[in-house]
């Protein structure tokens, strides 16, 4: 599985194949930031339905990966697909939903909870002409009822009304979940959705990324939580600039070569505690 999954075989001709079934098929990137490549050379399948955990030191290029992956940036070389189509394509029509890292948002402007986790459903309001310049009451009960899931599910609910300056850090955290579930894609790029949050949470983001995968939606999140990746992955994927590997948790995470390529302190240090 280390290698099947990883760095895909040359196809007919020596050429790489895009696969496109796949929810993220990635061939011979490179891209970077003034003139300098972050990421490099990167082969990766990601199947549709699964929940995809990216592992890999500071500096990686995980957050690079997602951007590229979002449509966000252009590869300098090498192409990605989502679901057989362009990553920017699949994006402005809110396949795909991301939370950033570093989430831009003013937690000072005057908008509630739900007004911000609402916010993720205006991809789908555009495609209505008319909808789209209506007030938030007056828009299909479709788009409610998903926001009302996504708060429930991320347990915001109740504070649905308040405004997001009221919030806690890890509260802040679950609006910016709530938003990206509410926009029903089908792919999710969470970059590090469980830093700042207690264990409580953490538990039940996880469960919500477990029913996701269960309702058939692809999950790919950042994270250097090692035992909630060998609980609850399908797949690791090892990562520094490019993929050293991709498999099964307890296969990848239980060969300390790999490990030691990927460089990972916090990796590391998660595997001697549950050795
Ligand atoms: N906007 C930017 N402008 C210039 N360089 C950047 C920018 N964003 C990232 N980089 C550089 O690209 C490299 C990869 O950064 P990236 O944020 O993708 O890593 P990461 O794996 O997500 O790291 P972390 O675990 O710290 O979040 C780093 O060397 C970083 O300094
Ligand atoms: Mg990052």
């Amino acid at each position: 599985m280390t290698s099947s999954a990883g760095p895909d075989t040359p196809g007919a001709g020596g050429l790489r194949r895009l696969d496109s079934d796949a929810a993220v098929s990635a061939r011979g990137v490179y891209a970077g930031y003034h003139g300098i490549d972050a990421v490099a050379g990167v082969d990766l399948t990601i199947p549709s339905g699964e929940l995809v955990a990216l592992v890999g030191p500071n500096g990686a290029g995980k957050s690079t990966l997602l951007r590229l992956i979002m449509g966000l940036m252009r590869p300098r070389r090498g192409e990605i697909r989502l679901h057989g189509q362009a990553a920017a394509a699949q994006r402005r029509t809110g396949a795909v939903a991301y939370m950033p890292q570093h989430e831009t948002l003013d937690w000072d402007f005057p908008a509630s909870v739900r007004d911000v986790v609402f916010s993720a459903r205006y991809p789908s309001l555009r495609r209505s002409p008319v909808r789209r310049w209506l007030p938030q009451p007056w828009v299909g009960h479709e788009h409610h009822q998903a926001v009302d899931r996504a708060l429930r599910a991320t347990d915001i609910a109740e504070r649905a009304r308040r405004h997001i300056s009221e919030l806690s850090g890890g509260q802040k955290k679950r609006v910016l979940l709530a938003r990206a579930l509410a926009q029903e894609a089908r792919l999710l790029l969470l970059d590090e959705p469980l830093v700042g949050v207690d264990q409580n949470s953490e538990a039940l983001i996880f469960q919500v990324l477990r029913d996701l995968r269960a309702a058939g939606q692809t999950v790919v999140l950042v994270t250097h939580d090692v035992s909630g990746v060998r609980q609850h992955a399908d797949r690791v994927v090892l990562f520094n600039r490019s993929v050293i590997a991709c498999g099964a948790p307890d296969e990848l995470l239980a060969d300390e070569r790999l490990l030691l390529r990927t460089a990972d302190p916090a990796l590391a240090r998660g595997l001697e505690a549950a050795v």
